[in-house]
């Protein structure tokens, strides 16, 4: 399929991350690093650690916060779907979890995880828009969370300095006036440039190399897709996984970068939660109107990519 045309409202939106903060000059006495080399090898100052907290907690936290910003009813929630390659356990999956931890026992609910690596919540929203579309859900509570700490070789200073954890929900309902366009794609990697056993694996090169090709080919082909140019635009949230990758992206597409939402420096790569924990803060710095149109873009391990836009 590839390409993808829907509708869904973005009904609210939330977002938690944990308290405890790792900075550069913290990582500098656990590795051979240095502040400096950190910051302009990737625009990472600091990153959370979730410190014995879950997965689904963080999870549950954001889903919290997203329903308190809209004083939205739990109860009308009918689906949930977690992004996640962190889960607390291999089962149940977190989101049945999340069900348990906001209280949702109503029957015909149905919560089910899905693995994208760092695109996992532009898989989750495409799933959750054709699922919407069938009639048969009326409300999908979308989450990406993750506790990456937990799959980190703090010996490790090409991985470690990169991840942190944290989450983030949006609560979604059908709405044909509000139009949703998907471009995703993934490429099975046998080289495994990018994998997790028990810790995190990376050529980090190569995903470099790939990550910036990718962004801007799923952005390209979105627009072409949507008859879309970009003055009609109002934000790119792109995966924060390096800045010198969102630059690239920047200049390779012709869009100016303060055109694209940035706040890697505070929380590193959060995988599947960096999108949605992104689209909140987005939403709440920065003016913006009914109908002004989105574009989120991700890729990571698989290798899995691809772009959405959404209409506010
Ligand atoms: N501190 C200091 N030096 C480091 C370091 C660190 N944390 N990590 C690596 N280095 C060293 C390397 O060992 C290498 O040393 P050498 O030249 O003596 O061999 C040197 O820095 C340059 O390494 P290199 O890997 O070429 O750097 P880079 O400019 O490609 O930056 C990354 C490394 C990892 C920051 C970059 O490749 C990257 O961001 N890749 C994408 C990673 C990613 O986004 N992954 C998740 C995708 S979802």
């Amino acid at each position: 399929m590839g390409f993808d045309k829907g509708h869904f409202k973005i009904v609210s939106t939330g977002h938690y991350t944990p308290e405890a903060v790792l900075t550069n000059r913290d990582l500098e006495k656990m590795v051979d690093t240095t502040d400096e080399w950190i910051t302009s090898r990737t625009g990472i100052r600091e990153r959370r650690i979730a410190n014995g907290k879950t997965t689904s907690d963080l999870a549950t936290l954001a889903s919290r916060n997203a329903l308190e910003k809209a004083n939205y009813d739990k109860n009308d929630i009918d689906l949930i779907i977690v992004a996640t390659f962190t889960p607390d356990l291999k089962s149940p999956s977190v989101a049945c979890m999340v069900q348990a931890k906001l209280g949702l026992d109503k029957p015909g609910i149905m919560a089910f995880d899905i693995n994208a690596a760092c695109t996992g919540f532009i898989y989750a929203l495409n799933i959750a828009e054709r699922m919407l579309h069938s009639g048969l859900y009326k409300s999908a509570l979308v989450i990406g969370a993750e506790v990456i700490s937990k799959v980190m070789d703090y010996k490790d200073r090409n991985t470690c300095v990169l991840f942190g954890d944290g989450a983030g929900a949006v609560i979604l309902e059908k709405d044909e006036s509000r139009e949703v366009l998907f471009n995703i794609s993934s490429k099975g990697d046998q080289d495994l440039i990018l994998y997790v056993d028990e810790y995190i694996n990376m050529d980090g090169p190569k995903v470099y190399q790939f990550a910036s090709r990718v962004i801007e080919s799923s952005i390209r082909g979105l627009m072409e897709f949507g008859n879309m140019d970009t003055a009609m635009i109002r934000k790119i949230i792109p995966h924060q996984a390096n800045i010198r990758i969102i630059k690239s992206a920047s200049k390779a597409l012709d869009i100016p970068l303060e055109s694209f939402f940035i706040n890697i420096h505070k929380y590193g790569n959060t995988s599947a939660a960096s999108i949605p924990i992104a689209l909140d803060e987005m939403l709440e710095d920065e003016a913006t109107q009914a109908d002004d149109k989105i574009v989120l873009v991700g890729f990571g391990a698989g290798l899995t990519y691809g772009a959405c836009s959404l209409t506010l």
